[in-house]
């Protein structure tokens, strides 16, 4: 079994959509293993997408990303990395493909909705990042 870290990010949380995306993710067949909402701060928000720091995006997805709560959740599947990116669908929505999750949910290259580790390595950082082990079921 695998684990991969998700986020539910603000557009979606504040449109109301997280309860339609967690059974979306139970449907695709993902154990939540560990799940909570928070209000990411400034700082954390800026060391998690430290990797886009030169990016011409990377204040405006630091301000998105900090605009209202989130969901963070551990996902445990088998493969559960790469099922997790193709049950999420293309960065852009526009490029999304039918059924993913940011075809159905996200708005924009920027406000899609969802967030998923893309490695086994950004996984093992990720997922200590935001959850204790003790947080974990
Ligand atoms: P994520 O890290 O959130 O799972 O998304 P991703 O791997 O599909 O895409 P990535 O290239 O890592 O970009 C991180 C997030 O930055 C925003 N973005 N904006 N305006 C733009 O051109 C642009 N490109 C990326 C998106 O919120 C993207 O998910
Ligand atoms: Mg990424």
């Amino acid at each position: 079994m695998e684990r991969t870290f998700a986020i539910i990010k603000p557009d979606a949380v504040a449109a109301g959509q997280s309860g339609q995306i967690l059974a979306h993710i139970q449907k695709a067949g993902f154990r939540i293993a560990g799940m909570k909402m928070k209000r990411l701060s400034q700082l954390e928000a800026e060391t998690f997408y430290g990797v886009h720091k030169e990016r011409p995006f990377f204040g405006s997805l630091v301000t998105f990303m900090t605009e209202g709560p989130v969901v963070v959740l551990v996902l445990e599947a088998e493969g559960a990395i790469a099922k997790w990116r193709e049950t999420m669908g293309a960065t852009n929505p526009a490029n999304a493909a039918e059924g993913t999750i940011r075809k159905m949910f996200a708005t924009g290259i920027e406000r899609n909705c969802v967030h998923g580790s893309d490695a086994p390595e950004t996984a093992a950082v990720e997922i200590p990042f935001f959850f204790a082990g003790t947080e974990l079921l």
